[in-house]
């Protein structure tokens, strides 16, 4: 009897086309056993830190160790406490630390493995490490593959506000390999998965249409979920290769995200509500709310609101966690957590608004009344 040939990992390859800051996002089940061979190729003679949090390190820290052993690679390691709490100064202070410690230099490499908290810290250390030490990217989250660990945002919070201190740094080389997903406890990665819709929802019908038709064999892990994530990082390198540094077209990632990132506020940033779940709640508002001022035809509205229900989102006020006990604020509550938000420009609100699944518009001049209102008949009813 013949023995089967071995599968060698199917790898998508999505291309970030930043000139000489150009970078690869390698997708696939498997692909982070590539991680040693890709760094000495890119690096010969680079040492490395491997920047993780407690929860990944218990997966996946062996793992990515011994992959870079075969490479001889050396690894040091760095482990933060999980959770948005390690994205301060104190945790940035800890890992720049941890990172002189190791005595990474200049040709060095950091790697940061784990979701978007490790990706934006270690990122951001990274940047600021002698003045610039390169990195790569192995994100382990659903949000971290499709989203974070690609366009060079990186950071942390200050005590005013999420994301407000932080720098543009490229990766040299984004590794997201499919299995590990499997870990990731499935509200995680329906949190990640809000973000996958809305690239279909901002700029691509055809792919909403197949979410709607696959999502399941998504979540099962089965060759959707490369398409999925492939298709998701095609969709943000070419928004982030038009405008990386966010004066125009790269703003249509932050659909749902202006609602989405008051009602994070509102619950205090607590398990509550996760990034993805605030933006599926956002996306539904702004597609609504677009649908009240003509925009879009009320049943598209209605569409992106059944699919993220499907697959198990919450999508109005009312489901988030603890809104009969503790509430979310009133309207004007709301509003003000909106105008702290970064998109704010001279007192109008930049909103992301929707014509049509599949075609999202920036909006500059909404007017904070009409919003006030509009959430205010959200509050009071689920409609
Ligand atoms: N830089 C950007 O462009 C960008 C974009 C979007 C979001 N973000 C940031 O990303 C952060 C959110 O990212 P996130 O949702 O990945 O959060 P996260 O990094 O906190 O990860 C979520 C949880 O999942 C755990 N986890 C991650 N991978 C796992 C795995 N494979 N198996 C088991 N557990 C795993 C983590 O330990 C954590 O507890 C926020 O801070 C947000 O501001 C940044
Ligand atoms: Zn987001």
């Amino acid at each position: 009897m013949m023995t089967a040939p071995l599968k060698q990992p199917e790898q998508i390859l999505v291309e970030v086309s930043l000139g000489e800051r150009a970078y690869d996002i390698v997708i696939g089940r498997g692909v982070l056993q590539s991680l040693g061979a890709r760094i000495a190729a890119l690096r010969p003679g680079a040492r490395t830190v491997i920047v993780t949090d407690r929860t990944v390190a218990k997966y996946w820290l062996d793992t990515t160790e011994a992959v870079l052993a075969q490479a001889g690679v050396p690894a040091a390691r760095i482990v933060v406490e999980e959770g948005e709490g390690s994205k301060t100064y104190a945790g940035l202070q800890a890992v720049s630390e941890a990172l002189i410690a190791a005595r990474i230099e200049r040709n060095d490499l950091v790697i940061a493995l784990g979701g978007g908290v490790v990706g934006d810290l270690a990122g951001f250390a990274a940047s600021i490490l002698r003045r610039g030490v390169d990195f790569v990217q192995v994100p382990t989250s659903l949000l971290a593959q499709v989203d974070s660990s690609v366009g060079g945002k990186t950071g942390i919070n200050s005590p005013q506000g999420k994301n407000l201190l932080g720098a543009f740094h490229q990766p040299i080389l984004v590794i997201a390999d499919t299995a590990v997903l499997d870990t990731l406890s499935p509200r995680q990665f329906r949190a990640g998965y809000a973000e996958v819709a809305k690239y279909g929802a901002l700029g691509d019908e055809a792919f909403f249409a197949w979410l709607e038709a696959n999502h399941a064999d998504i979540v099962r892990g089965g060759p959707a979920r490369e398409h999925a994530i492939a298709t998701s990082c095609r969709a943000k390198a070419a928004i982030v290769a038009r405008d990386e540094r966010e004066t125009g077209d790269r703003a249509l990632l932050n659909l749902g995200h202006t609602f989405g990132h008051a009602l994070e506020a509102a619950t205090g940033f607590s398990d509550r509500l996760f990034h993805g779940e605030g933006v599926a709640v956002g996306m539904v508002l702004a597609a609504q709310f677009s649908a009240q001022l003509g925009m879009m035809a009320p049943a598209a509205a209605t569409r992106l609101e059944h699919h993220l229900a499907e697959v198990g989102l919450p999508t109005h006020l009312q489901d988030i966690a603890g809104f009969a006990q503790e509430g979310l604020g009133d309207a004007d509550q709301l509003m003000t957590l909106m105008a702290q938000d970064k998109k704010v420009k001279r007192g109008k609100l930049t909103f992301i608004l929707l014509e049509a699944i599949g075609r999202a518009v920036i909006t500059g001049d909404v007017e904070p009344s009409l919003v006030r209102d509009f959430l205010q008949a959200k509050l009071v009813s689920r409609s």
